[in-house]
């Protein structure tokens, strides 16, 4: 992890080589702190100053770390929250070379999307963290409806759909001590001001952007901010063990619910089903074709119908 930093700083441009080479022997909280000195700059179009100017939160997003370029917003902001950064706190990147998406996937991140992560230390059991990840669904589709998109559905488990093609990736990562999760790392990815022919060939007929939705490029600043609000909404919701709040939200908006779908968990275990619905758990409820009917906690769900 240092020294994918240590390329990261030699990118930024804004150490020399010589300080490149003193700080490969520093102590690693003086190296986080670095890390999170050079996140507080403004780069051409992911502005501090504009995020934070009518930002009505109480944590979240309190703290920003921005960059041009990382390799992963998760994998950074997962290291700063192990070495002091707070609850609440963003990372936010232009740019990712190497991001993460479920499943293993890689990630397509060019210049033009929202890529953030956001660093929580939420106090929560272990089985709740479904429920977040749902939340955070709901979370950007109440921010896409702010910004004029109709309609944006959530495809189970937190995939968001406009006119049925994927919108926005969520990948949410745990770091748990016993039990307990200590601090969740919450991946959002918004295709926000792109273009079909900045992705690959066979990502191109299952995804839009915004700018394809809305026939106009947005503010990227105003995106974030109305998500990082949304956001906070719901997190606290879910603090407050407003689950089922929680999940009345999803459901309304759901894309998968009502559908042939085939389901892919782990391990390659694949069955096809219809989906009744989403317990109080956040898992998916299946009726099997054999009339039996199957929870699924993780995994993905190909829509058949
Ligand atoms: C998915 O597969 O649908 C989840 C995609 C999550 C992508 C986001 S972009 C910001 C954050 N950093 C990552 O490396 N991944 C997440």
């Amino acid at each position: 992890m240092k020294n994918e930093i240590i390329n990261l700083l030699k990118k930024e441009g804004k150490v020399s080589e010589e300080t490149i080479n003193e700080i490969k022997d520093i102590d690693i909280n003086e190296f986080s702190n670095l890390i999170q000195d050079i996140g507080k700059q403004e780069t051409v179009h992911i502005k501090e100053s504009e995020i934070s100017k009518d930002l009505n939160t109480k944590y979240v997003g309190k703290n920003l770390f921005i960059y041009n370029e990382v390799n992963s917003t998760n994998t950074l902001a997962k290291f700063l929250s192990a070495n002091g950064a707070e609850n609440g706190s963003v990372v936010i990147s232009e740019k990712q070379t190497a991001a993460r998406g479920r499943s293993g996937k890689a990630w397509e991140s060019p210049l033009g999307g929202v890529w953030l992560s956001i660093i929580l230390t939420p106090n929560v059991d272990h089985s709740k963290l479904p429920l977040i990840t749902l939340a955070t669904g709901v979370a950007v589709a109440k921010t896409l409806e702010k910004i004029g998109v109709e309609n944006p559905e959530i495809k189970w488990p937190n995939d968001i759909m406009i006119n049925g093609k994927k919108v926005c990736g969520i990948l949410t990562e745990a770091i748990a001590k016993f039990n307990t999760i200590e601090n969740i790392i919450i991946g959002v990815g918004i295709d926000a001001n792109l273009n079909l022919d900045d992705f690959p060939e066979e990502l191109k007929e299952g995804t839009t952007t915004l700018e394809k939705e809305l026939g106009r490029k947005g503010d990227e600043n105003l995106l974030i901010r109305l998500f990082l609000e949304e956001f906070e909404k719901i997190s606290d919701q879910f603090i407050a063990g407003g689950y089922e709040d929680i999940l009345k939200e999803w459901r309304k908006r759901s894309y998968t619910i009502g559908k042939i779908v085939e389901v892919r968990e782990p391990f390659n275990k694949y069955f096809d089903g219809y989906v009744i619905g989403i317990g109080k758990e956040g898992a998916l409820v299946v009726e099997k074709i054999d009339g039996t009917l199957e929870k699924v906690i993780s995994g993905e769900c190909i829509i058949k119908n």
